[in-house]
């Protein structure tokens, strides 16, 4: 038996924030199942800032989209007909790809299983996924922080964000957070540990760090670029070292591989920039996500989502993902 999907699609290349109306939705009808394959249908879909970018029309790790092309993404599914033995009908699935997408037909090879007895489901697409091992890999393995280190972390009480802060703090740091409402500044302080605050939208992030860090700042764990990776290398330390995880500030710009404008304060203070990301750190992926369900499970570790429900809410909250409208892990629900 096959039967139809609603899959959404990019129509117009967006022009700053993404709109609305850059994107549309197509239906299609599922083909008959293979050997080998099965059908799923998806209940959790994740969004996250990367997709911006291949919405461009600039190569990168991710080729761009074409209009008309269906937007991907990571997805934790059930199957719900199947010719592969090793996916029976029932089974939760996760795959990094068919998200944006209400039902989908794939390779069972494609596809991963997952243990149910790890955590909720959902975790798979964030601490127990792409975003846990991006968190733990900037912290453990490029920052590496020690007691008493002063470390900055930009874009604070996003998915990374907040489990960077966490982990920092677990390690003895003093930890500086910025993000942009005072709401996610009084989560940060009070519920994660992190011990001041910078509202960048409020307040001059430049003039607030070296008021925070009057001897500088050791380590930068940075989301942002742009604005908040030029006022952080302004203030760091001679010797510090910065995890570039992400430029959120600069995906709706023309050129979003676009590097700092004060770049040679790098020379001038011996700054060490490491650029990472989770798919370098695949080997240690089992290691991280281990060592984060033991912190959850302790309550050493507090994780956050935005949840919205709904195909139809896909689009906003995507739009809503790129202008600070998450707390945590954005995410949407289907049933
Ligand atoms: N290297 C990797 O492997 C890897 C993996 C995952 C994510 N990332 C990167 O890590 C960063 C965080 O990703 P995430 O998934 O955790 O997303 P997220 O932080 O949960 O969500 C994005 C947040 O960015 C903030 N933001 C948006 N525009 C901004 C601007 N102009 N200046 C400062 N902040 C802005 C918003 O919060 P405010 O309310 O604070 O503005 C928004 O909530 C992104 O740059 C992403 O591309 C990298």
């Amino acid at each position: 038996m096959s039967e139809r999907a609603r899959e959404v699609i990019l129509l117009e290349r967006p022009e700053g924030a993404p709109q609305a109306h850059d994107f549309g939705v197509k239906e299609v009808k599922l083909p008959p199942l293979a050997s080998g394959q099965v059908r799923v249908h998806n209940t959790w879909l994740s969004l996250d800032p990367y997709m911006r970018l291949y919405l461009t029309g600039l190569p990168g790790a991710h080729p761009p989209l074409e209009k008309g092309e269906t937007l991907d993404g990571g997805a934790v599914g059930e199957v719900v007909a199947s010719e592969a033995a090793e996916l029976p009908v029932g089974t939760a699935v996760f795959s990094p790809r068919h998200g944006w997408r209400d039902a989908y037909v794939a390779d069972a090879k494609e596809l991963r299983a997952l243990d149910p007895g790890l955590g909720p489901l959902q975790y798979h697409l964030g601490i127990f996924g792409l975003i846990g091992v991006t968190a733990c890999a900037g912290i453990e393995a490029v920052l590496d922080p020690k007691p008493g280190q002063t470390l900055f972390v930009s874009g604070a009480a996003g998915a990374v964000g907040s489990v960077a802060v966490q982990l920092a703090k677990l390690r003895g740091a003093r930890v500086i957070a910025s993000a942009g409402s005072a709401e996610k500044g009084r989560w940060l302080t009070e519920e994660l540990g992190a011990d001041v605050f910078v509202n960048y939208r409020a307040d001059d992030l430049g003039r607030a760090l070296r008021d925070f860090a009057p001897d500088g700042i050791d380590l930068y764990f940075d989301n942002v670029g742009g604005d908040h990776l030029e006022a952080a290398m302004d203030c760091m330390k001679v010797g510090g070292r910065i995890a570039l995880c992400g430029s959120i500030a600069q995906y709706d710009s023309d050129n979003y591989r676009a590097g700092p404008g004060n770049f040679f304060t790098a020379i001038e203070k011996g700054l060490t920039l490491e650029g990472f990301n989770a798919g370098l750190y695949a080997k240690q992926a089992p290691t991280y996500i281990a060592q984060l369900a033991g912190l959850l499970k302790a309550g050493d570790l507090i994780w956050r989502e935005t949840v919205v429900d709904g195909f139809n809410s896909l689009v906003p909250a995507f739009c809503d993902l790129l202008r600070g409208g998450n707390t945590g892990k954005m995410l949407v629900r289907l049933t």
